[in-house]
């Protein structure tokens, strides 16, 4: 989304109002206007009376997003943009389930309450869904089929530049704790044939996971809190850490610490805040991560602190090029 102009009231034009923007990619999504498009360009009115749509408000819908790249525009009619095909639910690398993600009440109506966040320092959906988010997600199963697949699709990148960054093939079992649908554990174990793996996460996900398991994978419902967590020879930790406060965080990571061998090798994996000023999405995700958890994203100065409260010893930060690091550490 380019809202950065160079003349400063149109920053400030463009920022204020451009939430219309995602706003419009989600309820696109949800309608599932890109799978009704296939390769023959069509009219907003065509495509309105498949996705039970306003024909004109539909089409006004798409002239924006066309502006922004996401479909392309030609006379009266619309055709798929490289960013519109990955808004199809059969495309490989469908992105479709993480731009509903951002549309769903916990993400939407908590951004409302942004301002108590800003006040308080505390998480904006504690005033809009005071049961937290992750029973919320368990609450909904709708909701969380749609968190878990945005889940997977965020992370392909991820898992590819994961993969071509560190060898795994010397490790016996490794767990993926917190690990979702199993997406990361499920193409590590594919990329080193003589591991096994255990996925462990929250028991309705753990459930909804059931499609992955496998001689070698195995699956554990729980609660990283509470229970015990599995005996491994790695650790994988990908985007868990940043769900949460310092508090939470290192005491996740000292159950760990608990749990493993003195040999294990801990591998949490989190995109960095960079020292730079730049606009990067790091310091989106920051503020998500403060209006929906309470959780943030950390420098790797601050990864590191944390790290040596748990009980861990940063070895090395290996940037995978994809957008995420992975911040290898060891028993201290
Ligand atoms: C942001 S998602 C990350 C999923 C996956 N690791 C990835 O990066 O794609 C956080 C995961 O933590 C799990 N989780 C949250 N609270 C948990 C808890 N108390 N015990 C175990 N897992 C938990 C969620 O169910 C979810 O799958």
């Amino acid at each position: 989304m380019s809202v950065i102009e160079t003349n400063p009231f149109a920053t400030v034009i463009q920022m204020a109002g451009g939430y219309c923007l995602p706003r419009s990619l989600h309820v696109v999504a949800d309608l599932g206007v890109a799978d009704a498009l296939e390769e023959t360009p069509r009219t907003a009115t065509d495509l309105a009376a498949s996705v039970g749509a306003h024909p004109e408000a539909l089409g006004r819908i798409l002239r924006l997003l066309a502006a922004h790249e996401v479909f392309e525009m030609q006379g009266d009619t619309f055709s798929h943009s490289p960013a519109s095909r990955l808004l199809r639910t059969d495309h490989p690398q469908s992105m479709r389930a993480f731009a509903q993600m951002f549309g769903l009440p916990i993400f939407w109506a908590t951004f409302e309450a942004l301002g108590h966040s800003v006040r308080t320092g505390l998480p904006a959906a504690e005033t809009t869904f005071p049961e937290g988010f992750w029973a919320y997600l368990a609450q909904r199963p709708e909701e969380g089929r749609v968190f878990n697949a945005a889940m997977g699709a965020k992370a392909q990148g991820a898992v590819a530049g994961i993969l071509a960054s560190y060898d795994f093939s010397g490790f016996g079992l490794i767990g993926d704790i917190g690990g979702g649908s199993g997406h990361l554990l499920h193409a590590v174990l594919d990329n080193a044939p003589n591991a096994r793996g255990v996925l462990f996460d929250l028991p309705h996900v753990i459930e909804e996971a059931a499609g992955v398991a496998s001689e070698r994978l195995a699956l554990q419902a729980g609660d990283f809190f509470r229970d015990a967590l599995p005996t491994c020879d790695a650790y994988l930790l990908m985007e868990i850490i940043h769900d949460w406060g310092d508090e939470e965080a290192v005491a996740i990571l000292r159950a760990i610490r608990g749990a493993a061998p003195l040999h294990a090798k801990l591998l949490v994996i989190e995109t960095i805040v960079p020292d730079d000023p730049n606009p990067d999405w790091s310091k989106m995700l920051d503020i998500h991560m403060l209006a929906l958890l309470g959780g943030r994203q950390r420098t790797r100065q601050e990864y590191e602190e944390l790290l040596a409260q748990s009980g861990f010893l940063l070895q090395r930060e290996i940037d995978t090029r994809a957008g995420i690091s992975i911040l290898e550490a060891l028993a201290a």
